[in-house]
């Protein structure tokens, strides 16, 4: 509670030894405030926080064996790299030849060996990024708390960054905790994502079954794009029962489009099969998004871009086709 807001309610969430579970969600979900509850910046009002089954709830941050990364990295501003490797070490009782030593190791993984004499200020921000990691890592904690570690970063160097997260993660094992709001990178890095909402975890489970198996009308919208079929104006075929208080979704790349006098598909059994309208089409380098009008609603589809291969424009009729089997159906 900050006050009479309860940034985070009802959470309860077992993270497993050595995986990286990421907690994402849209601003202001309550993902910074469950790191920090992890990391004992915030004291939770109710209940309780367990390390390999020790309470901690009440253990202070800099008494806890773990390395964080905050989302504006907090390098020491008047320190050099190495001496912002130091610290750490420093505080944990190391001796300086020791200190030295894990400190050239660590530069040298993470690819910064003649930068250890900068200021922060002199790195760009994926050094900066890379050094925030080193120091996060360098006494070796058995904890990694990452908040939004690659939201300052551009595109590309983001998903460099992501890669060199990972096989971080692999060659170190450490338990990761990571807060982002970017779905990609939490379908990218993680073995295990929960995903929250207003305060509230929504749904916890692998990238795979999230994606393809979301269990709320939320979930399927924030990871990736959903058609939602809510009263579409046209009956909705499905292999799975409906359910009450649900509505039927299907993801855009299983919807497939052709002209309407294409010749009938050898799965044609299986699949639902509508016409319908080209609205626009929209060209997104390796693939395009076709918006088409059926019945009243407009279903969104996407194709990957094969050369030679038919292009539908605006005004243009088609036929829809999906597999019966990928309908879902997800709670409102
Ligand atoms: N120190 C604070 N005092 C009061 N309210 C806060 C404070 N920190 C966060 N909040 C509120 O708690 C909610 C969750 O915030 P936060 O955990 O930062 O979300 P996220 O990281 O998902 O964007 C928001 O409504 C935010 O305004
Ligand atoms: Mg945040």
């Amino acid at each position: 509670m900050y006050g009479a807001v309860a940034a985070v309610k009802d959470m309860s969430l077992t993270v497993r030894r050595g995986e990286f579970l990421t907690i994402l969600g849209p601003s202001g979900s309550g993902k910074t405030t469950a790191l920090m509850l992890l990391a004992g910046f915030v004291v939770p009002t109710e209940g309780d926080i367990l390390i390999a089954g020790k309470s901690v709830a009440a253990v202070p941050s800099y008494r806890r064996d773990q390395g964080i990364v905050f989302q504006s990295y907090a390098l020491f501003p008047h320190l050099t790299v190495r001496r912002n490797l130091e610290f750490p070490l420093a505080m944990r009782g190391m001796n300086a030849a020791e200190r030295a030593t894990r400190i050239d190791g660590m530069l040298e993984r993470v690819q910064l060996k003649d930068l250890g004499g900068r200021m922060p200020s002199q790195l760009s921000g994926g050094q900066q990024q890379r050094v925030a990691l080193a120091r996060a890592l360098i006494a070796d904690p058995p904890i990694l708390l990452l908040d939004e570690p690659l939201s300052a970063l551009d595109r590309n160097l983001r998903e460099q960054m992501q890669g060199e997260i990972k096989s971080l993660h692999r060659e170190f094992g450490k338990t990761t905790v990571c807060v982002t709001h970017d779905q990609e990178e939490a379908l990218t890095l993680s073995d295990r994502i929960v995903v929250m909402r207003a305060g509230r975890i929504e749904q916890t489970d692998t990238p795979e079954a999230l994606y393809d198996r979301p269990a709320t009308r939320f979930v399927a919208n924030f990871l990736g794009e959903a058609n939602i079929l809510e009263n579409p104006g046209f009956e909705v075929e499905s292999d799975a029962a409906p359910q009450s208080g649900s509505v039927a979704m299907i993801r855009p790349e299983r919807i497939s489009i052709a002209v309407p006098t294409a010749p009938k598909r050898a799965n044609a059994e299986q699949c639902q099969s509508v016409t319908g309208i080209l609205d626009d089409m929209i060209y997104c380098g390796p693939l395009r998004k076709y918006h088409v009008r059926v019945g009243s609603s407009v279903l969104i589809v996407r194709e990957h871009v094969a050369s030679g291969q038919q292009t539908f424009r605006p005004g243009d009729e088609v036929r829809l086709h999906w597999l019966r089997s990928d309908v879902r159906f997800v709670a409102v």
